[in-house]
């Protein structure tokens, strides 16, 4: 069994009681499947029976190493990602309560009523998901989150989305995607829920996260400062941290371009070497660095390929030093600490 399964049981809360309201403990392991990559491409072409079998093969090799919680949206592949999970249950109901849904909402490409916006609208979250219900072939989504932040966004309008939802049994807690400690503070002050986590970009790709505390008061500091107190913000509310694109494309398991940089050749080489100190797969050094971190980041991996996933196994149990991680920052970050 995997180490980093957190077990934290999600409760069925009463319905029409809000006085009975879930946890904001986040669900799910410290490992998420992110099926961003399943059900073909992004096009109006039909889910083929491949797209299926791919599915499958993903769901188990996730399922096989601890991973509980599984993220969609449903912009995802044109909602074919949901789609093929919705087959899946078809065809293996008991399958649904092995793993805890995440769907988001809230990005609406172009269309005949307008260009691409964000919506968190009541309306279009509540439709938004019962579409997804339908696709997912479910009664309810564990985690329902919105996907990006909307300007136009009124938090006691998206609170009486989730009352809505949440008294109909369809969703059972609330988070939110690439939003910053602003935002959390202005949307959490109008909710009756504490918002159970932000999903965030945050990998050996991309560390502005980390620059912004050890750098804010450096002049290389300034591009991350849109960070703020995001990070302890969320810490400190207990929302948990998601981190999206945390295999950072593959760039530092073997999947660098051909025109990657010397950080990213450079980290990618000493992944490989703490693959070998440590006998695990790189997957599992790049990941175990992001969960080393005290915020109790749970890692979001993208990969469809069953070996990728099954890769991963190891990031709980990995042990880096403190000398290794700073290591890894550094040479990602491609300078010097100040
Ligand atoms: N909230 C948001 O705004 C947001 C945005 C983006 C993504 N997400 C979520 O986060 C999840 C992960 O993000 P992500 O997919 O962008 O990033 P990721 O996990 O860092 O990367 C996954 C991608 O990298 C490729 N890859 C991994 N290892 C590789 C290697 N050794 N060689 C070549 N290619 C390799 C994978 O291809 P293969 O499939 O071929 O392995 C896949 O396309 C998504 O599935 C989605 O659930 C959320």
């Amino acid at each position: 069994m995997c180490a980093f399964v957190r077990t934290m049981p999600l409760h069925r809360p009463q319905d029409n009681q809000l006085m009975n309201l879930p946890t904001n403990e986040p669900a799910g392991s410290r490992l998420i499947y992110g099926c961003m990559g399943l059900g073909g491409g992004w096009n109006q072409d039909a889910l083929q029976a491949g797209h299926i079998a791919q599915a499958q093969a993903a769901v188990e090799a996730a399922l096989a190493i601890g991973i509980t919680l599984f993220d969609h949206a449903n912009i995802y592949t044109l909602g074919k990602a949901e789609q093929c999970f919705g087959e899946l249950f078809k065809q293996q109901p008991s399958l649904r309560h092995q793993m805890q849904l995440q769907t988001k909402c809230g990005i609406r490409f172009a269309d005949a009523s307008g260009p691409k916006r964000y919506d968190l609208s009541s309306n279009h979250i509540i439709e938004s998901v019962h579409a997804s219900l339908r696709r997912l072939h479910t009664d309810h989504i564990d985690v329902l989150m919105l996907h990006r932040p909307d300007p136009l966004m009124e938090p006691d309008d998206i609170n009486l989305a989730w009352r809505t939802l949440f008294e109909a049994g369809k969703v059972r807690q609330l988070g939110v995607s690439n939003m910053h400690a602003g935002q959390l503070r202005q949307l959490g002050a109008a909710l009756d829920v504490p918002l159970v986590a932000n999903q965030l970009e945050m990998s050996l790709l991309k560390t502005d996260w980390l620059d912004a505390d050890t750098c804010f008061n450096d002049a290389q500091g300034q591009s991350s400062l849109v960070w703020g107190d995001t990070l302890q913000y969320c810490q400190s509310q207990q929302i948990g941290l998601q981190a999206w694109g945390s295999l950072g494309k593959g760039w530092f398991s073997g999947g660098a371009p051909q025109d990657a940089s010397p950080a990213v050749l450079a980290t990618a080489q000493l992944v490989q070497d703490l693959a070998e100190e440590h006998a695990v797969a790189r997957e599992s050094i790049v990941l175990a660095w992001l969960l080393k971190h005290p915020a109790r980041i749970q890692a979001v991996i993208g990969t469809a390929q069953p070996e990728r996933i099954r890769a991963c196994r190891d990031a709980g149990r990995v042990a880096l030093t403190r000398a290794q991680w700073y290591a890894l920052y550094q040479s990602a970050r491609g300078r010097p600490l100040p």
